[in-house]
C-alpha cells in the first residue's frame, strides 16, 4: 500500500495566527500576544478535556479560550466582535507552501489525509477556503473518538480509519506534542518546523525527520522509508 500521510491542520497547514491583522484593529499592539494566548489556551483546554474525559469539540475549546483571553487581557470585545472572530477562525488562511507542496506529495503517490483535533465540518471549511480539499483522500477527526491529541486512542483511530500500518503511516505536524504522540503510538512523524525559533520538547522522543517546508518532505520520507 502507498505510504499514508496524516496532516495536522491547525498550525501546520493553516496559520492559527492568521487573524493578527484583524486583532490589531481590536487590541492594537497586543495583537500578537493575544493571538498566542488564545491558541495556547485553546490547546490547554483540549489537553484538560482529554485528561478529564470531559469531551466538548474543538470549536468549544476555541470559543471558551477566546472568552478567557478576552477577560485576561481586559479587552472590551462585545458579543458581536467575539462571534465575528469565531466566524473568521473557520476561514483561517493556509501557509504559502501548502497548495504546491501537497500537490507535489500527491505526485509522489502518497495518500494524503487531514488529521485534526477539529471536527470534520470545521476542517472541511478550512480546506475549502484554502482550495486544497480535493488533494485529500479524506478527513480523520478526533471527534470520532471524543478525545484529543495526544491521546493514543486518536492515533490508533487514524491507523484503523486509513488501514495503514504504523511503519507506513506518517503524521506531519508543526506541533511537537503531536509528533511525540504519534511516535509514541507507533507511527512515523515529521516535525514541520514552521519557524526557526520553534523548540522541540526535550523528552528524548524524536521526530523521524525534521523539515522546514513541505517541498522537501516527499524526498525525505522516501529516503527514510528506503533506509528503514
Ligand atoms: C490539530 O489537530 C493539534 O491543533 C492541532 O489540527
Amino acid at each position: 500500500m502507498a505510504v499514508t500521510l496524516g496532516f495536522d491542520i491547525y498550525g501546520t497547514l493553516i496559520d492559527t495566527h492568521g487573524l493578527v491583522p484583524v486583532l490589531r484593529d481590536l487590541v492594537g499592539d497586543r495583537a500578537e500576544a493575544f493571538s498566542k494566548a488564545w491558541r495556547d489556551k485553546q490547546l490547554e483546554y483540549s489537553f484538560r478535556r482529554g485528561l478529564m474525559e470531559e469531551y466538548a469539540d474543538f470549536g468549544v475549546c476555541t470559543r471558551q479560550a477566546l472568552q478567557f483571553t478576552r477577560a485576561s487581557f481586559g479587552t472590551e470585545l462585545d458579543e458581536e466582535q467575539l462571534q465575528d472572530l469565531i466566524g473568521r477562525y473557520k476561514r483561517l488562511p493556509a501557509f504559502a507552501d501548502v497548495r504546491d507542496g501537497l500537490t507535489k506529495l500527491r505526485e509522489y503517490g502518497f495518500r494524503l489525509y487531514a488529521f485534526s483535533n477539529g471536527t470534520e465540518a470545521a476542517v472541511a471549511s478550512l480546506l475549502d477556503t484554502a482550495k486544497i480539499h480535493d488533494l485529500f483522500v479524506d478527513i480523520v477527526s478526533v471527534d470520532d473518538v471524543a478525545s484529543f491529541k495526544p491521546d493514543p486512542a486518536v492515533y490508533n483511530h487514524f491507523l484503523s480509519r486509513t488501514g495503514a500500518a504504523g511503519t507506513e503511516a506518517w503524521l506531519i505536524s508543526s506541533n511537537p506534542f503531536d509528533v511525540i504522540g504519534a511516535v509514541s503510538a507507533g507511527m512515523r512523524a515529521a516535525w514541520l518546523q514552521r519557524s526557526p525559533d520553534a523548540v522541540f520538547d526535550p523528552w528524548g522522543i524524536e521526530p523521524s525527520i525534521t523539515v522546514d517546508n513541505l517541498y522537501d518532505l516527499g524526498e525525505r520520507i522516501l529516503q527514510y522509508q528506503g533506509s528503514d
